[in-house]
C-alpha cells in the first residue's frame, strides 16, 4: 500500500517505520526539512509540505491509499484553528480530488472536558458534557471542526482521538529521576495515557477496519489519577520525595496539582475492532521503558 503520513513527527515516525516493516511505500510530510531529512535517514520517503498549503504537497501524495493526519502545533505561530481545523479542511478538500481512498485524523480526548472522573466513551459528547475553560472549549471546538471536515470530505475517513502520548523520548522519568518537576502529588484528577506503539498499531487498525464516518478513541484504557502514578514512578525509581501534595518546579516554586479534564476514557469500540494494546496501563509500558533504558 501507499501511505502518507501528513504532520510526521513523534506518533508519524513510529507509525511510517511499522508500514515500511511490513513492505508498504510510506510519505511522511512536515514542515521542517531537516526533520524530513531524518525520515529519509530512516528509510521513509519525505517532503517538506505545510497542510495549510496544497500547492506544497508532494505528487507523491495523490492516489495514496491511507493518509494519516497526525499534525500537532510545533511553532509559536500554530495555533488549533490553524493547525487542526484550516489544514484538515485543506487536506480534507484536496484528497477527495486527487483519489485519496482512505483518511484518518489523529485527534485528541482532550475534546472531552472536566467530567468529574467519569467514564466516558464515543457517545459522549464532548462540548455538551462535562465543564470546560474558556480555552479548552476554544480548542475543543477547533478539533471538532477539524474532525467534521475530515468526516464529511467526501473520502472514507475515520477519526482517532488520542489519550496522553508516552513512549521512548517522551515520559516522565528523567524528570522524577532529576527530582525536577513532580517531586510527589496527590492529583486526583485522572489521565488517560497511551503507549506511542499501541497508539500506532491502533491507527493501523482504524486505517484497516474501522468504519467510515466513526470516531474511536485511542487509550490504554486504564486511567489512573496524577498521583497513583506518581507514586508509583517515584516508588519505582527509587527518588526520594522533596514535597508532598505539590508540583515541585525548575524555579523552585511549589505549586498545588490542578485537575484539569478529569475524565476515565474507555477503549471499548478500537478493541472491538481487533486492537488490543501491549502496554495496558502505564506499569507495563513505564517498566518497558525503564528496562530499555529510555
Ligand atoms: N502528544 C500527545 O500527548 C497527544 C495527545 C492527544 C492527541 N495527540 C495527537 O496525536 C497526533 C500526533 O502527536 P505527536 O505528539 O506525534 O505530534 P508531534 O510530535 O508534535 O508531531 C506533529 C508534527 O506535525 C508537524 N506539523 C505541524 N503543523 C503542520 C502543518 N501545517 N503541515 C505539516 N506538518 C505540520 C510538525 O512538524 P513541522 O514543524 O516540521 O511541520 C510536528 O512535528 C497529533 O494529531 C496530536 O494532536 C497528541
Amino acid at each position: 500500500m501507499r501511505i502518507v503520513i501528513a504532520g510526521c513527527g513523534y506518533l508519524g515516525r513510529v507509525l511510517g517505520l511499522g508500514y515500511l516493516k511490513e513492505g508498504h511505500a510510506v510519505l511522511g510530510l512536515r514542515r521542517d526539512p531537516s526533520a524530513v531529512e531524518a525520515l529519509r535517514a530512516e528509510g521513509m520517503h519525505a517532503a517538506s509540505a505545510d497542510l495549510l498549503d496544497p500547492g506544497t504537497y508532494p505528487v507523491g501524495a495523490i492516489g495514496a491509499d491511507v493518509a494519516v493526519l497526525c499534525q500537532a502545533p510545533s511553532r509559536r505561530s500554530d495555533g488549533y484553528g490553524v493547525t487542526y481545523a484550516a489544514a484538515c479542511e485543506s487536506f480534507g478538500r484536496w484528497a477527495v480530488s486527487h483519489e485519496v481512498r482512505r483518511i484518518v485524523f489523529v485527534s485528541s480526548t482532550s475534546v472531552y472536558g472536566d467530567l468529574g472522573g467519569e467514564w466516558i466513551d464515543e457517545a459522549v459528547d464532548p462540548l455538551a458534557s462535562g465543564k470546560h475553560s474558556a480555552e479548552a472549549r476554544a480548542k475543543a471546538e477547533d478539533l471538532l471542526r477539524a474532525e467534521r471536515s475530515i468526516l464529511g470530505s467526501g473520502v472514507s475517513a475515520c477519526v482517532v482521538r488520542s489519550a496522553g502520548i508516552y513512549g521512548p523520548g517522551r515520559n516522565r522519568i528523567a524528570a522524577v529521576r532529576g527530582a525536577q518537576v513532580p517531586a510527589a502529588t496527590k492529583g486526583e484528577s485522572y489521565t488517560n495515557r497511551i503507549h506511542v506503539e499501541d497508539l500506532a498499531a491502533a491507527v493501523r487498525v482504524v486505517a484497516d477496519k474501522g468504519v467510515p464516518g466513526e470516531v474511536y478513541i485511542a487509550s490504554d484504557g486504564s486511567p489512573s489519577t496524577q498521583g497513583d502514578f506518581y507514586d508509583w514512578l517515584f516508588g519505582r525509581l527509587g527518588v526520594r520525595r522533596l514535597f508532598d501534595g505539590c508540583l515541585y518546579t525548575d524555579d523552585q516554586t511549589v505549586r498545588p496539582v490542578r485537575g484539569e479534564a478529569n475524565k476515565r476514557c474507555r477503549n471499548a469500540k478500537l478493541r472491538a475492532l481487533g486492537w488490543t494494546p501491549r502496554y495496558p496501563s502505564y506499569k507495563e509500558g513505564y517498566e518497558h521503558l525503564i528496562t530499555q533504558g529510555e
